[in-house]
């Protein structure tokens, strides 16, 4: 009878004491990420008024619903089409242009004062029937579209997924599946139609930011190798590219230690003195349950911070607004197939991911310093004695350095200023000429 007691009450207190671990370790789960009423968008903004340039957005459809409208003029500051953007949406027929899409969310974007990010020329993807790969097609298309655009786009994908994941160029299929098809583009014109479309893009709107887009290249060394050893190349040889997208279309195993794989190659693309846009984010969840979305939060936190720490990381961009909308429902490929990889659920409601990205952007703010009130300039050009006035004592001065008089002149770095390399008497007799009034600068 006593033991029987014992044993109940042991029972008792090891219910007791898992049910106390459980809600405590549930509770810690869903503390990690602190929920705070600031958008994301709000978050970025102060991020860029401080000096860290920073954008936050997404994609959408130019269909999009009245509640995703809300969503992304609170949410974002960066958005992109979709698929409106596109060359079968464009142009499904050789020689017609259908803007409707893109003109309605780039007028969107523009009445909600967010930038434009336009997805995209280049793909050996969605490609009309008509299009044949040539030069000639692909120079049409560009400067037709770019034309049209001119002006209000800040970063256009001009290339998108041209990289194997064996860090080959695409040009025949290789293996099995979608993804590793051919490039009609590269077929017909070699792989120079890659250094061909930037320059028509940049022709086309010489003040938009121009990208090199892809998929993989996060976590995939082979394909990033390959990719980078192409930027290398366009960059020494002066080829127009500002930036490389990184797509971010992530699986459940992307781990911390990605993380800092992938912050090591946003390095090489820095070191390249190129920017970083983290373009179409969808990271699945190992499953919908609580801990299967927690886990996407870490997935997302991660990569956000991976970004931050990287000064030329300019902009996360979500691919899409809902669960449900997501391409990754069903893909063209199973491998693609992913579990509510967005941050905002079916409803709309705000995901454990989506206060990921809000605590690693506060992080972010609260670390970093108010820019510097910018500093008083140094003397102008010809001010060599820094007296903040260009007359004939600096004249003078020069003179007396070049017949050697004196070793050297107060700042050097006024004191060319004909800019020939030299500080010689030429650049004392501007001056002289400079200040009875004979010439109006240098
Ligand atoms: O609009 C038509 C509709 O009229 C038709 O009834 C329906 C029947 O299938 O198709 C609809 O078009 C689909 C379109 O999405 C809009 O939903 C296309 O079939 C479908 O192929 C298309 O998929 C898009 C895919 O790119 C191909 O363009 C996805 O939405 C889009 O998310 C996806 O985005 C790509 C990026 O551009 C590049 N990186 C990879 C990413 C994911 O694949």
């Amino acid at each position: 009878m006593k033991f029987k007691k014992n044993f109940i009450g042991t029972i008792k207190k090891m219910i007791i004491f898992l049910t106390v671990f459980t809600v405590s370790s549930l509770s810690i789960v869903y503390a990690q990420y602190a929920q705070t009423n600031d958008s994301l968008r709000s978050i970025a903004e102060r991020l860029t008024a401080k000096g860290r340039e920073f954008y936050i957005g997404c994609a959408v459809p130019s269909s999009f619903s009245g509640g995703d409208q809300t969503i992304v003029r609170t949410e974002f500051n960066i958005v992109t089409c979709e698929n409106d953007m596109k060359i079968g949406t464009i142009s499904p027929n050789r020689g017609q242009y259908n803007y409707g899409g893109g003109d309605s969310l780039v007028n969107f974007a523009q009445s909600n004062n967010m930038v434009f990010h336009g997805h995209c020329f280049i793909w050996h993807k969605y490609l009309p029937g008509w299009v044949d790969g040539t030069k000639s097609t692909m120079d049409t298309y560009i400067a037709n579209v770019g034309a049209h655009f001119r002006g209000k786009i800040y970063v256009w994908d001009v290339i998108n997924e041209a990289i194997q994941r064996d860090g080959s160029f695409r040009i025949n299929a290789i293996g099995s599946g979608g993804q590793d098809g051919g490039s009609i583009w590269a077929q017909r014109q070699g792989v120079k139609y890659l250094e061909d479309a930037l320059r028509d893009a940049h022709q086309a709107d010489p003040n938009a930011k121009l990208m090199y887009n892809d998929y993989a290249i996060e976590t995939n060394d082979a394909k990033f190798n390959g990719m980078f050893a192409m930027l290398q190349d366009f960059v020494s040889r002066g080829v127009p590219i500002d930036a490389v997208g990184f797509q971010g279309h992530l699986y459940p195993e992307f781990s911390q230690a990605d993380a800092n794989g992938l912050a090591a190659k946003m390095q090489r693309i820095a070191d390249l003195g190129l920017e970083i846009y983290i373009t179409e984010v969808d990271g699945g969840a190992p499953d919908t349950s609580a801990s299967g979305l927690q886990h996407q939060a870490d997935i997302y936190y991660w990569l956000m911070k991976a970004c931050l720490a990287q000064p030329m990381c300019r902009a996360v961009q979500v691919w899409g607004i809902r669960d449900s909308q997501s391409w990754r429902n069903n893909p063209e490929d199973p491998v693609d197939k992913a579990y509510a990889p967005l941050i905002f659920n079916d409803s709309g409601g705000k995901k454990p991911a989506y206060y990921a990205i809000q605590q690693a952007m506060l992080e972010a703010l609260n670390a970093t310093e108010p820019s510097p009130s910018p500093s008083p300039q140094p003397s102008s050009l010809g001010d060599v004695n820094n007296n903040g006035v260009v007359d004939i004592t600096d004249a003078l001065l020069i003179s007396q350095y070049y017949v050697g008089l004196i070793p050297s002149v107060f700042n050097a770095a006024n004191a060319d200023v004909n800019n020939d390399g030299a500080i010689n008497i030429i650049d004392a007799l501007l001056i002289a000429r400079y200040y009875v009034g004979l010439i109006p600068g240098f």
